[in-house]
């Protein structure tokens, strides 16, 4: 295959005569940017989510644990986020046909630079130096402004209830945060995910399922202390290596350079060695998807989302063009702390020292009796005013030895020193967040298998994310075949197997149909079957045949499946 261009037709074309994806409403003429997956893509996308909640939530379940929240959120709560403020893209109309564009992709189209996260105005001025015209209809583009991404909607039958769909599942999980580390280990670090829908109104969506309208994410926020020593379980990631292009390299056009995780958390590269830790465990899910060739691009900041102070993208090689399948961004404190001011809740958490501090504090009397000894009526009415200041006023004047009425109230002051015993302090916990997006890690996988072999397609994919693990076919459309093999698909989904039945079309049809959606291994039930109880194993992507004992068909699966 020559280009890109014709490994994303192919795939396109297997998608939709094979059931793996689709546009949504086609009879309706479809929307833009709105897919449904089919029932074998379904298959390939819950492998996909079971993958992640495995590296993710399960090899770490000392740190993370899984919750759900609505996917309609309050204007509130994304106001408070920041979201109804700045969740925008540049966008620009013509202004002869009307159409709109997203404003940063089309200088890229037209002019191969990098615009994102460039100001509105900088946009309008270089689309007009460049002359820049509309794709369609070749008319003047207007100025540049921006878009609001959130879909809208109202709660309930009150139209001044303005809900959003959910553009990322994180708000919900700052939201409950304080929920979650109550009814949990009341300990930090703690990591919480969550696996949801959520809405983006895209300007333009093209790119099949890498840019959709309404797609699934899986998000992990990772709550943590600054100050705590970081326990950091390094040996999860002990064989990951992952490839680093910081900002430096990028301006000096630099290649990615190669770190071990722990290496690259003490390289000054990133904020937190927790950044290290997770940008480590997201580079082991990738690899599990099949893709070999990635690397973590950080991010401007201008190109950062408003909530993040350092954001790295993992982008993947396909075919010499790069795609982020992940964001990984350090939030900082900048989530509760807004939901802090917004609702003058309390999101600190306590934190206990490992042995009590001792405060030395300084006690402030005033001596009553000497001021008015001293100034008669005038003493009583600054003993008025000082009663009525606080703890920390009043230590500020004796201390700064200010005057109160012209008298010097330090002369007039007992300072008794004490100590106290303070066993923790609160504190707003920090937040790093990993961040994928299934359908694109779905559709990137698919693109990155994608072979063909003697012109025919094959998805190479691995099998944790093979829509089956198997297939199981008669040789041929003779009953004694069919028994055999359906005893066969019992025995092998009994021990917790998928498996693909077919039984109808040449077998060289059916070997194709299996290659297409990806099935690794295929079981062919044939005369010599009913003489010696053995059958044969077909290897989807190198074509070669086994002859296997049924009783020994469990074990081999299990080798030719998991290694
Ligand atoms: P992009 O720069 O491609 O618009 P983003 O930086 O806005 O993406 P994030 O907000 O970091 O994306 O979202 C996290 C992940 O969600 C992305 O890495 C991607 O896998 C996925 N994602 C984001 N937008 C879309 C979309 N419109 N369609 C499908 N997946 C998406
Ligand atoms: N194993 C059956 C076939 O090759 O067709």
């Amino acid at each position: 295959m020559s280009t890109v261009e014709d490994k994303v037709e192919r795939v396109t074309g297997v998608a939709l005569k094979r059931g793996l994806f689709w546009p949504s409403f086609e009879i309706y003429g479809g929307v833009a940017g709105l897919y449904d997956i089919g029932p074998v893509g379904v298959r390939i996308k819950n492998r996909i989510v079971k993958l992640w909640r495995d590296i993710v939530i399960r090899e770490n379940d000392d740190l993370v644990m899984e919750v759900e929240t609505p996917i309609i959120t309050p204007e509130a709560v994304l106001k408070a986020s920041g979201h109804v403020d700045h969740f925008t893209d540049p966008v620009v109309e013509c202004m002869q046909c009307h159409r709109v564009f997203r404003a940063d992709h089309l200088v890229e189209e037209k002019l191969k630079i990098n615009a994102e996260g460039l100001a509105v105005n900088e946009l309008t001025q270089i689309i007009s130096t460049n002359k820049i015209k509309c794709p369609y209809c070749d008319g003047e583009l207007g100025p540049v402004t921006t878009f609001n991404l959130l879909f809208k909607t109202i709660i309930g039958p009150y139209s001044g209830s303005t809900g959003y769909m959910r553009p990322e599942t994180a708000q919900g999980i700052f939201t409950s945060f304080k929920r979650v580390f109550e009814s949990s280990r009341e300990s930090l670090p703690l990591g919480i995910a969550q696996i949801g829908r959520v809405g983006r109104n895209e300007i333009s969506p093209r790119q099949n399922l890498i840019r959709m309208r309404d797609f699934t994410i899986m998000e992990l926020e990772f709550f943590f202390d600054t100050s705590q020593k970081r326990n950091i379980p390094w040996e999860r990631v002990e064989k990951v290596k992952i490839k680093v292009l910081d900002l430096d390299m990028k301006r000096q056009g630099e290649k990615p350079n190669e770190y071990k995780p722990h290496e690259l958390a003490t390289s000054g590269k990133v904020l937190d060695e927790w950044m290290a830790y997770w940008m480590g465990v997201s580079q082991k899910f990738v690899e599990k998807l099949g893709i070999k060739n990635s690397y973590f691009e950080e991010k401007s900041p201008e190109e950062r989302a408003h909530y993040s102070k350092q954001t790295f993208d993992l982008m993947v090689d396909i075919n010499g063009t790069s795609v982020e399948i992940s964001g990984i961004a350090y939030r900082g404190d900048y989530d509760l702390s807004a939901h802090m001011n917004a609702t003058g809740k309390d999101l600190t958490v306590f934190k206990r020292y490992d042995t009590p501090k001792t405060i030395k504090k300084d006690i402030i009397l005033i001596d009553k009796s000497k001021l008015i000894k001293a100034f008669g009526e005038r003493g009583k009415s600054i003993i008025e005013k000082l009663s009525r200041m606080t703890k920390d006023e009043l230590e500020g004047i004796v201390l700064s030895r200010k005057a109160v009425d012209d008298v010097i109230i330090a002369e007039y002051a007992i300072i008794n020193q004490t100590e106290e015993k303070v066993s923790g302090e609160r504190i707003v916990p920090h937040v790093i967040e990993p961040s994928f997006g299934v359908e694109r890690c779905f559709y990137l996988s698919l693109i990155n298998s994608f072979r063909i072999k003697e012109n025919r397609n094959i998805l190479s994919l691995p099998p944790e994310i093979a829509p089956f693990d198997l297939a199981v076919f008669p040789l041929l459309e003779r009953q004694p075949l069919i028994d055999k093999s359906k005893e066969l698909v019992r025995l092998v989904k009994d021990s917790g197997y998928e498996v693909f039945y077919d039984e109808s079309g040449s077998i060289g049809k059916r070997y194709a149909r299996a290659d297409e959606i990806g099935i690794p291994l295929a079981i062919t039930v044939d005369p010599q079957t009913l003489d010696d109880n053995t059958v044969t194993i077909r290897n989807r992507d190198t074509w070669e045949q086994v002859r296997v004992h049924v009783n020994n068909i469990l074990m081999t699966l299990g080798e030719l499946l998991h290694g």
